[in-house]
Formats: structure tokens, C-alpha cells, sequence
């Protein structure tokens, strides 16, 4: 049977990881896969995290499985990290995941549940895999304008009018917060707008919300969110710790379905276990009982945040400047977008054979729509990449 499998389609972002260990060149800078790096190229095991491991290497005495839903005490620190007191605790369910990729796939599975016809509008562009799991589940993906690329900015006017395209049964796909291709992000008062179109439509909101904490701070990243749950009857939210907690291997992700009140919230969390179950059963508990640890010890919080703040001024730091090298080489203010930008990745807005040209000539590793992970660069690099854009003629 082995023989009629096919080739699956190339992951644009994983393909490079492969690429980029393969080259020899010791000049070589990696902007590829979204992965937070300090400024000697390590990812580090956060200092809270790491101690939080040790109470636990102490404390734990038994590997027994939790519950499918995960560990309620982290699904209850996980809500309060995203929703803050926005929504009624009892009105949210919610199962652990591995990984924010998880709990995407499984609100893609319970959306396909509840009407087998929904279709998921999603922002042109998107994280690739959102394209690759919908087209893998057979659920139709309506794309909506979301970034100009003249501008480098969001195209909130064609957004808007494709969202008006969404009805009762659709899903509108959002990113919470650091827009993952471009780093172009709705402002707040373009969020209110979005939330009454939603509203006015009657389609489900989701937002996957992997960067928080990265972008202008962990309050102000979750704000979006917040406020579209409280606004509307329902609403689902995926999210990840791999980046804000650096817990990338341990596979560690929430998917929380809020409703508009408690009543529904028992067959709610029926479904969510359910779906757990039927794709494998327990979730992992190493990552969430580490963020579980962290979250309910004020000290290892504290330190937590502190260390997540280091990184996230650490990023808008390169971008000011990356900005001011580009605008010093080019002599022109037109990529003042990186510092505009937010989070871990920014489209720079190029050709392909723009980005191959940064790699093969330069050891310049982004991903073909010319998206890179800032957090790749550190001072002795930024102008090194900047020399290279503008050498390649962007
Ligand atoms: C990324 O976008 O680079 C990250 O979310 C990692 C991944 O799984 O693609």
C-alpha cells in the first residue's frame, strides 16, 4: 500500500531549517523558522522555566495520566493569562494541546463538527500550516486582503470588505496579536471595527494567538482577544507557550471555546475531551505543568516576566535598528515599516529571487515570501543583513 503515498507538499518554514544547516559557510544568519534567539544564537531555557523544572523534578511523584482535558490548573492559569477577567470563568471550556499547531488543528476539527459546511475565512497571508491543515481536513479556505505590500501595512479597507463576505456558520480567523507572516498588526480602533463586523455577520471569531508578550507586551497583546470575547456569543482561541514561555519542544498549547454563558459550557468541554481523544488521547503535561508552576509562584512570575520583557525590547531594539541602517544605506525612509512592525517577524516585501539571492549570495536564511524572524538577528549581524538588502537591489 506504501506505493500509492505522494510526495506531501514542502513546509515552506521548515524547509529552510535543512537548508541552512547544510551551509558551510560560517558567515551564515538564519531569519528563518520562528524561534526566539539571543544575541550569541542561543534559544535559552528561561530562567523561571528552569527552576520551575526543578520543583517539579522534586515534587513529582507519579507520571500517571491527568485528565484528557489536561491539567485544570493549567487550562485556569492559561485562561487568566489570555482572558484576563474579560470573559466569566464558567463560560470558558478549554483542553490542553501539543502545541498552539494543535489546538488549531483541533478548533479546525470542532468546527467541522458543529457544520460540516463552515468555511474558514483566513488573512492573505497567513501561517502557512493554517492553509495546510484546512486543505488536509477538506474545509474551505476563503482568503480576505490583509497586507499591502506597497505599504508594508495592513490593508484594512479591502479587509474589511472581504470580511463582509462571512456569514452565520463561517469562521473568521484572526491573529491576536504579532501577525505571523508579516508583523503588520490592526491598531485598536480597527479592531473595534472589526469586532461589530464580526458581530453584524453572526460568524464565529477564532484567534490563534502565539506571540504574547512579544509584540507591545503581555497585557497589551491579549487586549484584542478580550475584547472580541466579551463582545461576542462565542468565540474560539488558540494559543501557544513555545515562544513566550521558550518552551518550543515540550508542546505546549491551549484551545478555549468561551460561550455566552454557563450553560453550554459542560457539552462545550465534553467536545473539546472528545477530540482530544480521538487524536491521541492525553495531552503532554511536562510543558504545562511547567507554565502552571511558573504562573501560580509570584516570585518565578515575576522573574518569568521580566526575562519575556528582556526579549520582547530586545526585538524592537533591532528593529529601530535595522530601520535606521536601511535608512542610512538607502538613503530613503521606505523601510521605516520594520519599526512599525510588531513581534518576531516582519515582511520585507520582496521577490522571490530576492530572497534566493540574499541566501545564495549572502548566507541570508528568510522564507521565500521574504518574511523574517528578527529575533534571528543581534547587533553585529543587523548590519551585515542590512548591506545585503540593499547589495540584492530591494
Ligand atoms: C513559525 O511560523 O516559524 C513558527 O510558528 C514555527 C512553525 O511551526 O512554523
Amino acid at each position: 500500500m506504501f506505493e500509492t503515498l505522494k510526495q506531501p507538499a514542502p513546509d515552506s518554514i521548515l524547509g529552510l531549517v535543512k537548508m541552512y544547516r547544510e551551509d558551510p559557510r560560517d558567515t551564515k544568519i538564519d531569519l528563518g523558522v520562528g524561534v526566539y534567539k539571543d544575541a550569541s544564537g542561543l534559544t535559552p531555557v528561561m530562567r523561571a522555566v528552569k527552576a520551575a523544572e526543578h520543583q517539579i523534578w522534586e515534587a513529582q511523584d507519579s507520571k500517571a495520566y491527568t485528565s484528557l482535558a489536561g491539567d485544570p490548573a493549567f487550562s485556569d492559569v492559561m485562561v487568566e493569562l489570555v482572558l484576563g477577567d474579560a470573559v466569566a470563568r464558567d463560560t470558558v471550556s478549554a483542553i490542553a494541546t501539543p502545541g498552539g499547531t494543535s489546538a488549531i488543528r483541533q478548533a479546525f476539527e470542532m468546527i467541522q463538527m458543529m457544520n460540516p459546511d463552515a468555511r474558514v475565512f483566513v488573512s492573505d497571508p497567513t501561517w502557512p500550516n493554517h492553509l495546510s491543515i484546512l486543505n488536509y481536513l477538506g474545509i474551505e479556505a476563503v482568503s480576505y486582503r490583509y497586507f499591502d505590500s506597497e505599504a508594508r501595512a495592513v490593508d484594512f479597507e479591502g479587509m474589511m470588505q472581504d470580511l463582509k463576505g462571512a456569514k452565520k456558520g463561517d469562521v473568521i480567523l484572526l491573529h491576536g496579536c504579532c501577525h505571523n507572516p508579516t508583523g503588520a498588526n490592526l491598531n485598536s480602533t480597527e479592531w473595534d471595527d472589526v469586532i461589530k463586523l464580526v458581530q453584524s455577520s453572526g460568524a464565529t471569531p477564532m484567534i490563534d494567538i502565539a506571540y504574547q508578550g512579544f509584540g507591545d507586551g503581555l497585557e497589551a497583546d491579549a487586549a484584542a482577544t478580550r475584547k472580541m470575547a466579551a463582545a461576542v456569543p462565542e468565540c474560539l482561541i488558540a494559543a501557544s507557550c513555545s515562544k513566550n514561555f521558550g518552551i518550543y519542544r515540550e508542546r505546549t498549547g491551549i484551545l478555549m471555546a468561551v460561550a455566552s454563558d454557563a450553560s453550554t459550557q459542560p457539552l462545550n468541554q465534553a467536545s473539546l475531551a472528545y477530540l482530544n481523544r480521538q487524536n491521541f488521547s492525553f495531552p503532554p503535561d511536562h510543558g504545562a505543568r511547567i507554565v502552571t508552576t511558573v504562573m501560580n509562584d509570584a516570585a518565578l512570575r515575576s522573574d518569568w516576566m521580566k526575562e519575556l520583557e528582556d526579549v520582547r525590547l530586545g526585538m524592537l531594539g533591532l528593529r529601530t535598528q535595522l530601520a535606521a541602517e536601511l535608512q542610512r544605506l538607502s538613503g530613503s525612509d521606505r523601510f521605516g515599516f520594520i519599526a512599525q512592525h510588531r513581534g518576531m517577524f516582519s515582511r520585507i516585501g520582496t521577490t522571490p529571487d530576492k530572497v534566493v539571492a540574499l541566501r545564495e549570495k549572502h548566507g541570508i536564511y528568510m522564507v521565500g515570501d521574504s518574511r523574517m524572524n528578527i529575533a534571528g538577528l543581534n547587533a553585529d549581524t543587523v548590519p551585515i543583513l542590512a548591506k545585503a538588502i540593499i547589495d540584492v537591489g530591494i
